[in-house]
């Protein structure tokens, strides 16, 4: 384990087994839309669910599309600014696509809330959430998921994707770093 983390939460096996299960729920979901000859696309929230994604992606059984959007919201905080600004848009549109916003965590709800908006805006068929990890904070905005990988405590996470600062997004398990890294 690294030094700079306190507990490991998902190790990776656990995480490999619970993506697998996701992508399986999805495949089952999204195969009705598929056979109407409908357009699937896999939405990758940068940079926190590049990871992510690319194991959910291999899970699905569908033919499905990846695009990739950078939105900030933090910096290099540890606690959410609540201002959401797009850093790198879509490549492709998505009228009439059905999407699936692939999510790293899913903290005051404030990026996902900005993200569904702007894109039901850009007329989609219809957008959806999955996010690898729902954290257990008050006052949560109310944003509907299909699916949760797992929900954690309000910690600050790191590991899969997560960072602090741009590090420890290479570990392969998922867990807590300890309080004294950035306070
Ligand atoms: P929200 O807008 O507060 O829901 O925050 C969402 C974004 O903040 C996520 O996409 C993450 O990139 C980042 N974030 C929130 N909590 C954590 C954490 O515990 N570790 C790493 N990144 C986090
Ligand atoms: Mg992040």
């Amino acid at each position: 384990m690294h030094a700079d983390v306190k507990e490991i939460l998902y190790s990776e096996e656990q995480i490999a087994a619970r993506v697998k299960e996701m992508g399986a729920r999805l495949t089952e979901q999204f195969r009705p839309m598929v056979e109407r000859g409908e357009r699937i696309v896999m939405l990758c929230v940068l940079r926190g669910a590049a990871i992510f994604m690319a194991d959910l992606a291999r899970a699905v059984e569908l033919p499905i599309e990846m695009d990739y959007m950078a939105v900030s919201s933090y910096g290099n905080a540890a606690k959410s600014s609540g201002v959401v600004s797009i850093q790198k848009d879509l490549s492709s549109d998505i009228i009439d696509k059905h999407v699936i916003i692939a999510e790293d965590i899913l903290d005051s709800g404030l990026t996902l809330k900005f993200l569904i908006e702007n894109l039901e805006a850009r007329k989609a068929a219809s957008v959806s959430v999955v996010t690898l990890l729902r954290k257990d904070v008050p006052g949560q905005a109310k944003i509907d998921c299909l699916d949760i990988g797992f929900v954690c405590p309000n910690e600050f996470i790191v590991g899969y994707g997560l960072d602090y600062a741009e590090r420890y997004r290479n570990l392969p398990y998922i867990g807590i770093l300890k309080p004294d890294i950035y306070s």
